[in-house]
């Protein structure tokens, strides 16, 4: 079973990127420890970033017939992209959407989420664990249907 992991805009500069709100880690290390969950889970891994709306979209409809599932933080194009939540909804691969801090305890413009509507679930607030925390939920969902 394959997972395609997409990491939006600005996620590369995680470790220096707002670190009292992202944490210390980078997206570097957050990929090696979803390898080796992935590995522990069965699953293979591959992960994408773009700081580009159009690549997620590629990418999403892409991923049908290639990958079982997605693993997605659509960082700030979570609140703003349409295309991205109908590339979702017209291809017919799971997506589970994962976040590192908790949009709805943060700005109001980030309460929103043009996504949610069409995941499995989303998972956000826990760090680098909301990824890890998603890949398992993802996983599991995908092996009971
Ligand atoms: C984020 C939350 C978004 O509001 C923000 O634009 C990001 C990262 C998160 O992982 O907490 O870039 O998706």
């Amino acid at each position: 079973m394959r997972i395609l992991v997409l990491h939006g805009p600005n996620l590369n500069l995680l470790g220096r990127r707002e670190p009292e709100i992202y944490g210390r880690t980078t997206l570097a290390e957050i990929e090696e420890e979803l390898r080796r969950l992935g590995r522990e889970l069965g699953v293979e891994i591959e992960s994408r970033q773009s700081n580009h709306e159009g690549d997620l979209v590629d990418w999403v409809q892409e991923a049908e017939g290639e990958f079982a599932g997605i693993l997605l933080n659509p960082a700030a194009y979570t609140h703003t992209s349409v295309a991205l939540r109908d590339a979702i909804a017209g291809v017919g691969v799971p997506v589970v959407e994962v976040h590192l801090s908790n949009p709805a305890a943060r700005e109001e413009f980030r309460h929103v989420s043009y996504v949610a509507p069409v995941v499995i679930g989303t998972v956000a607030g826990f760090g680098k664990e909301s990824y890890l925390l998603g890949l398992r939920a993802l996983v599991g969902y995908l092996k009971a249907h």
